[in-house]
């Protein structure tokens, strides 16, 4: 079953909705532990929230099997110019108004990589898809 949400680019009310959304949906389910809900949910946020702040916008979609689920990220640009300094943490390139929202400590894409037990991101001007696998183990307990 795949999913889709929009996101929308400097929307900071809506920030975060696709992710809440994904988090109800998930405890509806009644079938995973909550450490592994709030595992997905908080990698989904931060991969939400880089939509808004970073990019002109995009989707998430979702798709659920068994004790699988994998969230892609699609975004229309400007895209990620070096991603490996990205990764590194603490690099923000976050504008004022994202750091007035509270957003931009440079720490999301390293708790993606921590938080999912696989990620890949290919960015390239024309935007950015971050697809995030994850499987409920043992540090779900
Ligand atoms: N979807 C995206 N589009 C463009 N750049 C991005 C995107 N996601 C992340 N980045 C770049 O990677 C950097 C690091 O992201 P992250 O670790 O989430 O930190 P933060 O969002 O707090 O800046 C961002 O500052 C930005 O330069
Ligand atoms: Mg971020």
């Amino acid at each position: 079953m795949v999913k889709e949400h929009q996101i929308i680019a400097g929307n900071f009310e809506l920030a975060g909705r696709a992710s809440s959304d994904l988090k109800r949906y998930l405890k509806s389910l009644n079938s995973y532990p909550r450490p592994f809900i709030s595992r997905v949910c908080s990698a989904s946020y931060e991969a939400e929230i880089n939509v808004v702040i970073h990019s002109v916008g995009g989707y998430m979609t979702y798709e659920i099997n068994d004790n699988q689920i994998e969230l892609d990220f699609y975004d229309d640009g400007p895209g990620i110019l070096d991603i490996e300094q990205a990764m590194l943490k603490g690099f923000s390139t976050a504008n004022q108004i994202a750091h007035i929202n509270g957003f931009g400590a440079g720490m999301g894409l390293n708790n993606m990589y921590e938080l999912s037990n696989k990620l890949t991101i290919h960015s390239s001007h024309r935007g950015t898809h971050i697809k995030m696998f994850f499987e409920v183990g043992e540090r779900d307990a």
